[in-house]
């Protein structure tokens, strides 16, 4: 017999209380916040999608591991366990271990960057682009044309386009390209993955120019089995032969493991290279740790190790993307306006289509991002003008691309009757939707205002 219901792949050993909340209590407690979900204190939320990074739910192994982490200084046991499997996924030879992605990315783009130097990526993550730009390099974003469109279907929305890497790297000089970044599966734009072919078009263009060509690979295993479901040629392949393909066709990785690596801290570099290796190192010596553990404890490299093993369980990945496409195709079912395809690790809900009554100006990615959590105490993120939008030299709004809203859905940690409540959710707030308003902005910092404004709601008559 064929199932239709999605069930979990595993049983729950340990449960974690969440605090039930009445709509009441969720409205003064969104006040508060200042009617920014950032400020809300995490036992306030029923349902957490702020992010899946860090969030994962362990498995009793990685807890067993962690009882058995190694904690001294150099040569930890649990270090070389988890190179070992680095090293077996990647095929890389040296492993430089961080405490998470960003800390990767910031000891290889002080080395890699620099005033003259250009990165290029299909979209670059705002880590990835923070840390590019404060070395003083230039980030340039080459996605193809169906990844800007939230209703194309196109099976890879996640892909670099060819020739407008190639055109950038003709304008710039190969010799000032710092490195060229594949982000898999692509999270700034809509968690898209990148088709194994695109991987190796990328490569192509790295060789014929000798440039450094990296994977960003926090979701490397949701995006191989995309790759299986979608490209005839991989249908066979066990996802982690996949990753491993993926990885063999470039000259290092980052990748933050609180991601696809299913733990709640933690990070790594892993490149061919040895000199590169060695400077990294040095900065690591310097910036996180020893070479040996880096930001990490001994405990953590633990369930690090197993957590990049169990990701590739065929039963566990096919939960993971039929549960968060489950989620996306009943929003759409409902006539919710999405990012499609389904991507990975979230559904992207397009705000500006759901509220065309909220002008820009008045958020309506805040608006929606407000209503899920009073109706349902649900916690989202607007990735829209609040969090990338600027001003023009009169203070005028320059808004964003697309005003979206970022339901990331945790791993391991929701069962399916918790995103029926999520569905359940957004059937009110649609049904309810031209009672919503818009906000203002009262109070912003300089830089990533979204973490901290302050929101005032824009009353209708
Ligand atoms: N690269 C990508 C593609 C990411 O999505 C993230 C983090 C990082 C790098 C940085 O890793 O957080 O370990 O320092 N993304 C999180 C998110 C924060 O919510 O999407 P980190």
């Amino acid at each position: 017999m064929k199932h239709k219901t999605i069930i979990e792949p595993f049983k729950i050993k340990m449960v974690e209380t969440i605090q039930m909340t009445t709509q009441q209590q969720r409205k003064k407690y969104l006040k508060e916040a200042n009617f920014n979900p950032f400020m809300l204190k995490s036992d306030k939320v029923i349902i957490d999608f702020l992010t899946d990074s860090g969030t994962s739910a362990m498995s009793s192994e990685q807890w067993a591991g962690i009882m058995r982490g190694d904690e001294s200084y150099a040569g930890a046991r649990s270090w070389e366990k988890m190179r070992d499997v680095i090293h077996d996924l990647t095929g890389f030879q040296y492993i430089i271990p961080t405490h998470q992605g960003r800390a990767a990315e910031s000891i290889l783009f002080t080395l890699l960057g620099g005033t003259d130097k250009v990165f290029i990526s299909n979209t670059h993550f705002d880590t990835t682009r923070a840390n590019i730009e404060y070395s003083g390099a230039t980030a340039i974003d080459c996605i193809i044309s169906e990844g800007k469109i939230p209703s194309s279907t196109y099976p890879f929305k996640g892909n670099m386009n060819i020739d407008l890497l190639e055109q950038n790297i003709r304008k710039h000089g190969p010799e000032n390209i710092g490195a060229v970044i594949l982000t898999v599966t692509n999270n700034s734009g809509g968690g898209q993955p990148v088709s194994m072919q695109n991987v190796r078009d990328v490569q192509a263009i790295c060789r014929k120019y000798d440039i450094l060509y990296l994977l960003d690979s926090c979701r490397i295993a949701e995006n191989s089995y995309f790759i299986a479901l979608r490209e005839e040629k991989y249908k066979k392949w066990t996802y982690r032969d996949i990753a491993t393909e993926m990885f063999s066709l470039a000259d290092g990785t980052i990748m933050s493991a609180k991601k696809d690596g299913l733990v709640n801290m933690g990070g790594f570099i892993a490149l061919k290279n040895k000199e590169m290796a060695d400077a990294c190192t040095n900065l690591l010596i310097i910036r996180e740790g020893f070479a040996t553990y880096g930001g990490l404890s001994g405990r953590d490299m633990e369930a690090i190790s197993r957590g990049l093993v169990e990701v590739f369980d065929k039963d566990y990945l096919h939960y993971r993307i039929r549960s968060t496409t489950y989620l996306g195709d009943k929003l759409l079912d409902m006539g919710v306006p999405i990012v499609r395809p389904v991507g990975g690790h979230a559904v992207y809900v397009d705000a500006k289509a759901f509220y065309p009554h909220i002008p820009v100006e008045h958020y309506p990615g805040q608006a929606l991002v407000c209503e899920l959590y009073i109706h349902g105490g649900i916690r989202s993120v607007e990735i829209g003008s609040v969090m990338f939008g600027k001003y023009d030299v009169s203070g005028n709004l320059i808004p964003a691309e697309m005003e979206l809203v970022r339901l990331a859905i945790p791993r391991r940690v929701y069962t399916q009757s918790h995103i029926d409540y999520v569905i359940e959710t957004f059937g009110f707030v649609k049904e309810h939707k031209e009672n919503a308003s818009g906000f203002r902005i009262t109070y912003e910092s300089e830089f990533l205002r979204h973490f901290t404004a302050h929101f005032e709601q824009i009353k209708s008559n």
